[in-house]
């Protein structure tokens, strides 16, 4: 197989890309002057969305399946030869109990927010080391902190923390940089599905900021990561969150107003 010549504009890889962060993300990027590759499995939707923002190009993909992600970097390979910004953002959430928790469900939350990190990541570390890129994988609170309902997205989520540390050990000597970002409560659909009107609630307390974040504020965390401005960080993981990972006990009662 023979590669296209380099791409004149650095080229960012955002999985997860029809909506909410991934779409922010994508957005930001284009304002940077990246190219931008838009993944997802939504095909209609991804297609509609790209159209509409020039410098992008879409590719669908679903990251949990080790073909298909294989066929993506071939794709990538061919179009630009090489990654600057690979941001693994793709992700689904399913709150319920422990007891309730079947092992399709397990293995579905798993399948997208672990193992499509795993998969993407190393599929596309030819091209990563082509440009000395960077790997922003997007983890949450939930992956720092324990809660309820959230053993399987909790722990999806805790292990690309991890994933993340061993790529950062890994992938320097390569001027590969893996860092992570864990995002706080964002209005986005993933999180309209899962959080009721009393979860909404109770995160607004528990957050020193006292609001959910936006998609453009967890975008500039991510893309601040990938750029040159962060080029001696590597292995991190910040948290996006308006305070809540830092605060142990934050009552709303023993507030100073
Ligand atoms: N919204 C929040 O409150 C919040 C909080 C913490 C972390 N996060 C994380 O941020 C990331 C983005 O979340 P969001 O709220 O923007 O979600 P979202 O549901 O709005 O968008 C996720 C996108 O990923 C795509 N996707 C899902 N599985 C895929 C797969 N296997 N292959 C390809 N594409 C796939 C979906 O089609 C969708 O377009 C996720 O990893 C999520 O866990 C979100």
């Amino acid at each position: 197989m023979t590669s296209s010549p380099p791409s004149a504009s650095p080229v960012a890889v955002v999985t997860g890309a029809a909506r909410g962060i991934g779409l922010s993300t994508t957005q930001l990027f284009l304002e940077q002057g990246f190219t931008v590759v838009m993944v997802d499995r939504d095909a209609p939707e991804l297609e509609r969305v790209s159209s509409a923002l020039s410098g992008t190009e879409p590719l669908v993909c679903d990251i949990s399946e080790p073909d298909q992600v294989t066929e993506l970097a071939r794709e990538l390979t061919q179009r630009h030869g090489r990654v600057d910004a690979l941001v693994n953002n793709a992700g689904v959430a399913d709150f319920r109990p422990l007891e309730e928790t079947d092992y399709a469900t397990w293995r579905e939350v798993m399948a997208t927010n672990l193992d499509g990190v795993f998969l993407t990541s190393q599929a596309m570390l030819p091209l990563l080391k082509a440009a000395r890129g960077a790997i922003v994988n997007i983890a949450s609170i939930s992956g720092l902190r324990a809660s309820t309902l959230r053993v399987a997205y909790g722990t999806s989520k805790a292990a690309i923390i991890h994933l993340t540390q061993q790529q950062a050990a890994e992938l320097g000597e390569h001027g590969i940089r893996a860092n992570c970002v864990a995002p706080g409560p964002v209005d986005t659909k993933l999180a309209l599905a899962v959080h009721t009107a009393e979860i909404r609630a109770a995160y607004h307390d528990a957050i020193p900021l006292n609001r959910y974040g936006s998609e453009r504020e967890i975008a500039e965390v991510i893309v601040f990561l990938c750029s040159t401005k962060a080029s001696y960080v590597t292995g991190q993981v910040v948290a996006a969150d308006g305070g809540f990972q830092s605060t142990g006990v934050g009552l709303p009662a023993m507030r100073n107003r």
